[in-house]
């Protein structure tokens, strides 16, 4: 089991860059990027790690996918969401944001509120952003739903969209300075290839690595990998 007051990421090689080795408990944290850089994944491993590996109850929120899309790539992942949503431990939600839901539907609420729930995820927030009406309404928003989560002893984890990546010249996003932690994934190019990449932009209340860490997406997962010296 973790320590106490941690929350471990559910991602191999993602807790070792921060000193304390995982998240804050009761932490939000954003992960931001470009399309297809991992961020779901990222976010399903939080969930079904959290469950499978620590025994914590975990939400999985989608604003964009059905949940039977969620189970079927989590399968091509190695995580097999079901038996865990049977016992109970973990569940997944669509918030159909095309028809107007807000950020905190009362399911998401009154299951938070009932329940032993440790970790919630929201893939992705971008889509509610469209539905503010504007940049204050957002962020008032997004301040307020923070809060109401994380008074409930969660962790939180959500994904966004980042239309300009480049690690050079990032142009952050006012969501981003919003959350207590800030992930953010791209792609680097190298010569003919693309390399994923993930860096830690900050953490509230803890050190954290400054480097740039290479991203490996197989039927296994989603793997930080170490920089080779
Ligand atoms: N089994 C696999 N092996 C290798 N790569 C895979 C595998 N399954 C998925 N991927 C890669 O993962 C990427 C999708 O990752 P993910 O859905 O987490 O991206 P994302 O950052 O959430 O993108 P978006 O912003 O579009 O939602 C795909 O582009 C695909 O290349
Ligand atoms: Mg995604």
């Amino acid at each position: 089991m973790p320590e106490e007051n941690i929350t471990k990421t559910g991602t191999p090689g993602l807790d070792g860059l921060f000193s304390i080795k995982g998240f804050k408990q009761k932490s939000s944290i954003l992960v931001t990027g470009e399309p297809g850089a991992g961020k779901s994944i990222l976010a399903m491993q939080f969930i079904y790690n959290g469950a499978r590996l620590y025994g914590e109850s975990g939400v999985f929120v989608t604003s964009e996918q059905s949940v039977e899309k969620v189970r079927e790539i989590g399968r091509t992942l190695g995580m097999d969401f079901e038996p865990l949503e049977k016992n109970g431990l973990i569940k997944l939600m669509k918030v159909p944001v095309a028809r107007g839901y807000e950020m905190a539907p009362d399911e998401l609420i009154s299951t938070v509120r009932k329940s032993e729930v440790k970790r919630v995820a929201i893939d992705s927030i971008s889509p509610f952003e469209y539905l503010a009406t504007d940049v204050r309404d957002f962020r008032i928003k997004i301040l307020n739903f923070v809060e109401m989560l994380t008074k409930q002893n969660i962790t939180l984890l959500v994904t966004a969209e980042k239309m300009k990546t480049d690690f050079d010249r990032v142009e952050f996003a006012p969501i981003d300075f919003l959350f207590d932690g800030l992930i953010m994934m791209g792609r680097l190019r190298k010569a003919v290839t693309f390399q994923r990449v993930l860096s830690v932009i900050k953490m509230r209340g803890t050190a954290h690595s400054e480097e740039l860490y290479p991203v490996k997406i197989s039927d296994k997962g989603l793997v930080i990998e170490k920089l080779e010296e």
